[in-house]
């Protein structure tokens, strides 16, 4: 029985897998890092079509990531969000450089800041071909489904049985892909699946589909707006949402208001307010209108320039 639902599985992804994206023409360990880290919590197309060539056309190797400067990276980070994706991310090839070899391991990988259990099993089967079970949240809504359960302890069972210990890249590959584009959160197309015949939850999807019914919090957030020929007042973050940014300073009294817009970041709705700056302070960094496109900044700063009309 699992023979012949890896037999289909495999026959499928060969016809309908998503091939092109560019980490998964390659073995380059580093491409493969870069790829897992970016893909968190963030569509895959941006990743694909802007932010993953991008990246390697500047930094090409892990040695050229791990002697660029923090800011640098964030720079090229700017506006994909949850940035201390980045900061852990640099600290990684910094480590991985150290040790002179990029680490083979899940133990030694789990090492490494920022990747947890998901990373470093995705590493190992998209970058070595090592036969160990991966589970993403498509994966695990499929596994739910198809072996009718919601008990993790049961799908990792499960799973270690199913694991196709020949191709276990492709294996993890077709479930992630069908995870995607079939079984669905809402509405699986179940009639296109192949592993339909042996879907063990297909009669009672709802049983075996967890939902995220995840409301945003809201805050309200106030910033100064400094100018001084062509340049901008921002500061370094602090916060963890932003740390190492540099964002607008904040606004402590509120007086000459500009202009207000919303912004969605994270868990967070933000309804953002801007004021004229009053006073100005030591730690301002004054930063060229010209050259904002290639500054450490968050999507949020960029927006309160546009709303300004400033970029
Ligand atoms: N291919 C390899 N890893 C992936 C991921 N995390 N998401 C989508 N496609 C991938």
């Amino acid at each position: 029985m699992d023979k012949e639902l890896r037999k289909k599985l495999l026959a499928w992804f060969e016809k309908n897998g998503r091939h092109n994206y560019p980490w998964r023409q390659s073995t380059n360990l580093y491409y493969i890092f870069l790829s897992e880290i970016m893909l968190q919590q963030t569509q895959i197309n941006r990743v694909a079509s802007n932010y993953f060539p991008r990246f390697i056309k500047r930094f090409p190797s892990i040695v050229d990531l791990a002697n660029a400067s923090l800011d640098d990276v964030l720079a090229l980070w700017s506006g994909l969000g949850y940035y201390n994706r980045a900061q852990n991310l640099h600290k990684s090839a910094q480590i991985i450089v150290s040790q002179k070899a990029f680490p083979t391991t899940f133990e030694a990988l789990k090492k490494l800041p920022g990747v947890g259990k998901y990373t470093a099993s995705a590493i190992l089967a998209f970058g070595l071909n090592y036969p160990i079970v991966v589970i993403d949240s498509n994966i695990k809504r499929l596994y739910f489904r198809l072996f009718a359960t919601t008990s993790m302890q049961n799908v990792q069972q499960k799973a270690q049985k199913l694991l196709d210990k020949c191709y276990p890249k492709k294996y993890n590959l077709a479930l992630m892909d069908i995870g995607a584009t079939i079984c669905l959160p809402k509405n699986p197309t179940c009639l296109l699946c192949p592993l339909q015949h042996f879907c063990k939850g297909k009669d009672n999807i709802p049983a075996f589909t967890q939902t995220k019914s995840q409301k945003k919090e809201e805050k309200e957030l106030f910033f100064s707006i400094f100018l001084k020929k062509n340049q901008i007042a921002l500061i370094k973050s602090k916060e963890k949402l932003y740390n190492n940014l540099l964002v607008l300073p904040p606004s402590k009294e509120k007086r000459n208001y500009l202009a207000s817009f919303t912004h969605s970041y994270t868990k967070y709705k933000l309804n953002v307010h801007l004021y004229e700056g009053i006073e100005e302070d030591q730690s301002f960094i004054w930063y060229d209108l010209k050259n904002i496109e290639n500054a450490p900044i968050a999507s949020l700063t960029k927006k309160a320039l546009q709303a300004l009309k400033l970029i």
